[in-house]
C-alpha cells in the first residue's frame, strides 16, 4: 500500500529546502473533508525562503499538480495548502491492501529484537479476584496484544501477591478452624472466612498473633508444614484465577509471583550497601530519595523482614538480567503511582536505568451505576459475578431477538454467543475510556446494541459477514472484486475507507500511549461510518457490476479490520446475534 503521507513529504521536501521527515512531521490531517485529505501549513517555509506563507503555497500547487498520481487537485487557502487524493486510487489501494494483510492488518515489524515485558492481573492469593484485578487484567492483555501486532517480542507476566505475614495468619487460622471440604469447594471464599475469623478472635486474644509470626518465621524458613499449606492455598487460588483467565481466553508466560524474589532480597541489600545508599531509620534499613523529591524507601523492617517494595526491586534486577528488556511495563492501579516511583528511583541508584525503561501504565476506579451484586462487599465484587450477569442480560435479549425474527439459532449456539458478547461488553467498558478516567458500569450503556458499546461492533461485522456469506451463496467471491471503485466513490464510501486506513495508525497510537481506547475509538467510527454506507445504498441488490464489486469489497474489508480490531481488545467476534 502507498504511504500516502510520505509520498507527499518526499516530493515537498524535493521542492523545499526542508527534509522528508520535517515535512512529514508537517502535514496535517484537516478537520473538515471538504478541506481535502492533507494539509501543508507554509509559514515555517516563508523565513527560510523569504517568500509569503501563501506565494509558497501556490508555488508548490503548481508543482505538485501531475508530479503524483494520486493527488486530485489542490487548493490554496491562506497559508495552507491543501491536498485532495484521487478517491478511486485510494480506495482500490486501501481496500485491496486489507483484503490482502487478513489478521496481518496494522501490523508491523517495528518492535523485531525488542523485548516488552507486560505484567498485569497480579491478583493475591487467598483473596477475591476484585475488580480492580479485572480491570488490570483486561488492559494489560489489550496492551500485550497491541505490542504483540507490532512486532515486539513480548511476554506476560502475572506478579501474583503470594507472600507477606498475612500467610503466617492464615496458617494459623487454618489450623484452627479450616474446613477442608469447603476449602476443596470454594477456595477463596473458605480461605477468606477463616481470614476474617482470626482477625475478630485475635482481637480478643492477642496471643493468636504471636502464634501468627511463629507460622510465617517457620514459612520463611522453609519449614515443611507451613510451606505446604502455603504452597497448597497458592495452587488452590491460581485454580480459581485460572477459570477467569480461560473464560477471557488469557495466558501468562511467567507466574513468579512476590514469593519468587524473596531470596533475592539480600543481593539488593549488599548492592546498596556496596554503595553505601542504606542508612538506619527508626530501625528500619531505608533508601533516601529527596533528589527525586520523593518519601525514604524502606528496604528492611526494623525486625529484618523484608517489605513490598524490596520485592519489587529484587523483581527489576532479575528481569533485566533474564529479559533484557527494553521496555517492562506495569498495569497497576494508580493508587499504587507512588510506590512504583519509589521503586525506579532505587533502581536507577543502583545503575539498572529503571526510569528510561520501566512504566507504570496506571488507571482509575471502577463504579456501578445500576447493578446490584449479591457478594457486594465493601468495593470486593467479583469479576465472576460481572461477567455473569452481563451475559446473563446478553442472553434475555439475544432470546428476545430470536423470537422476534424466528431464527433457527439453536440454544447452545445462543449461550456460546450471549458469552461472547457479555465478556465482549465488559472488556470494551473497562477499554473505552481513556484509563486514568474511573469508569462507570451501566448496563443500559454497555448492552446498547446502537451505542458507544461492544454489541455495536460487534453487530455491525456480524452485518458484513451476513452480506458477505450471502454473496459467496450466490458464487460471488468478493476477493475477486479488483479495483471497484472505478466510477464516483460517494462521500460515505470514501469517509469509511479512510477510517479503515487510519486503524494501522490508532494500533501504534494507542500502544505508544498505553492507551487500547484510541484503537476502540477508531473503530466505533468504522462502525458508524459502515451503517450509515449500509443503510444508504444497495450492496447485493445492484444491477451495476462495479457498483455490486466496491460494495462487497468494503464489506469485506471492514469485516477484516474490525474482526483484528476486536481481537486485538480481547473480544471474540461472531458471525451472528
Ligand atoms: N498484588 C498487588 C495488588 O493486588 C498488585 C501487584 C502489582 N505489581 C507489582 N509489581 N507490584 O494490589
Amino acid at each position: 500500500m502507498t504511504d500516502y503521507k510520505m509520498m507527499l513529504a518526499e516530493a515537498i521536501s524535493g521542492m523545499t529546502d526542508i527534509s522528508n521527515e520535517q515535512v512529514y512531521e508537517l502535514v496535517e490531517i484537516p478537520p473538515k473533508s471538504s478541506m481535502g485529505e492533507y494539509a501543508f501549513p507554509c509559514f515555517t517555509l516563508a523565513k527560510t525562503m523569504k517568500k509569503s506563507p501563501q506565494s509558497i503555497a501556490i508555488d508548490l500547487s503548481e508543482s505538485l499538480i501531475g508530479k503524483l498520481d494520486f493527488i486530485e487537485r489542490t487548493e490554496v487557502v491562506g497559508p495552507y495548502l491543501n491536498i485532495f487524493i484521487n478517491r478511486s486510487i485510494f480506495c482500490n489501494d486501501v481496500t485491496d491492501h486489507i483484503v490482502r494483510m487478513k489478521d496481518k492488518i496494522g501490523s508491523s515489524d517495528e518492535g523485531k529484537g525488542k523485548t516488552v515485558l507486560v505484567e498485569y492481573s497480579s491478583p493475591n492469593i487467598a483473596k477475591p479476584f476484585h475488580i480492580g484485578h479485572a480491570f488490570t487484567t483486561i488492559l494489560g492483555q489489550a496492551i500485550y496484544n497491541l505490542y504483540k501486532h507490532l512486532g515486539y517480542d513480548v511476554y506476560r507476566l502475572n506478579h501474583l501477591g503470594d507472600y507477606g505475614t498475612q500467610f503466617g495468619k492464615l496458617i494459623s487460622a487454618y489450623k484452627r478452624w479450616g474446613n477442608d471440604e469447603a476449602l476443596a469447594e470454594q477456595p477463596i471464599k473458605e480461605l477468606l472466612r477463616i481470614y476474617v475469623k482470626f482477625h475478630d478472635e485475635a482481637k480478643m486474644d492477642p496471643s493468636l498473633d504471636e502464634e501468627a509470626r511463629f507460622h510465617f518465621r517457620n514459612l520463611e524458613k522453609g519449614n515443611e508444614e507451613e510451606f505446604g499449606l502455603w504452597k497448597l492455598f497458592r495452587d488452590l487460588s491460581i485454580k480459581e484465577f485460572d477459570a477467569i483467565y480461560r473464560r477471557l481466553g488469557i495466558t501468562f508466560d511467567d507466574m513468579n509471583g512476590e514469593s519468587f524474589y524473596s531470596d533475592k532480597i539480600p543481593e539488593i541489600v549488599s548492592m546498596l550497601n556496596d554503595r553505601d545508599l542504606l542508612v538506619e531509620s527508626d530501625g528500619a534499613r531505608v533508601v533516601m530519595l529527596e533528589e527525586f523529591g520523593l518519601p525514604p524507601c524502606i528496604i528492611l523492617k526494623s525486625d529484618g523482614t523484608t517489605i513490598y517494595a524490596s520485592r519489587d526491586i529484587a523483581a527489576i534486577l532479575y528481569r533485566k538480567r533474564k529479559y533484557d528488556f527494553y521496555k517492562n511495563i506495569y498495569v497497576v492501579g494508580n493508587p499504587q503511582a507512588l510506590h512504583f516511583k519509589q521503586v525506579f528511583a532505587v533502581a536507577d541508584k543502583l545503575g539498572l536505568d529503571a526510569s528510561g525503561s520501566c512504566v507504570h501504565v496506571g488507571f482509575g476506579l471502577v463504579k456501578f451505576a445500576d447493578m446490584k451484586f449479591s457478594t457486594r462487599d465493601g468495593n470486593i465484587i467479583l469479576q465472576e459475578e460481572l461477567l455473569n450477569e452481563c451475559v446473563g442480560k446478553t442472553s434475555e435479549i439475544i432470546r428476545k431477538n430470536r423470537e422476534e425474527r424466528q431464527t433457527d439459532m439453536s440454544d447452545s449456539e445462543l449461550s456460546q454467543i450471549a458469552e461472547k458478547i457479555g465478556i465482549g461488553a465488559v472488556i470494551y467498558t473497562f477499554c473505552r475510556n481513556s484509563r486514568d478516567r474511573d469508569i462507570v458500569f451501566s448496563w443500559d450503556e454497555m448492552l446498547d446494541f446502537d451505542g458507544d458499546s461492544a454489541p455495536y461492533l460487534m453487530y455491525t461485522y456480524a452485518r458484513c459477514r451476513s452480506v458477505l456469506r450471502k454473496a459467496k451463496a450466490s458464487d460471488y467471491d468478493p476477493a475477486d472484486a479488483v479495483d471497484g471503485f472505478n466510477t464516483k466513490v460517494t462521500d460515505e464510501e470514501f469517509e469509511l475507507i479512510k477510517y479503515l486506513h487510519g486503524f494501522g495508525d490508532s494500533i501504534r497510537k494507542a500502544a505508544q500511549a498505553y492507551e487500547p481506547y484510541i484503537l476502540v475509538r477508531q473503530l466505533n467510527f468504522i462502525a458508524r461510518a459502515f451503517n450509515k454506507f449500509y443503510n444508504n445504498r444497495p450492496i447485493l441488490n445492484c444491477e451495476d457490476s462495479e457498483l455490486l464489486a466496491s460494495g462487497l469489497r468494503i464489506c469485506e474489508a471492514s469485516s477484516v479490520v474490525l474482526e483484528q480490531g476486536m481481537r486485538l481488545l480481547g473480544i471474540s467476534p461472531v458471525e451472528r446475534m
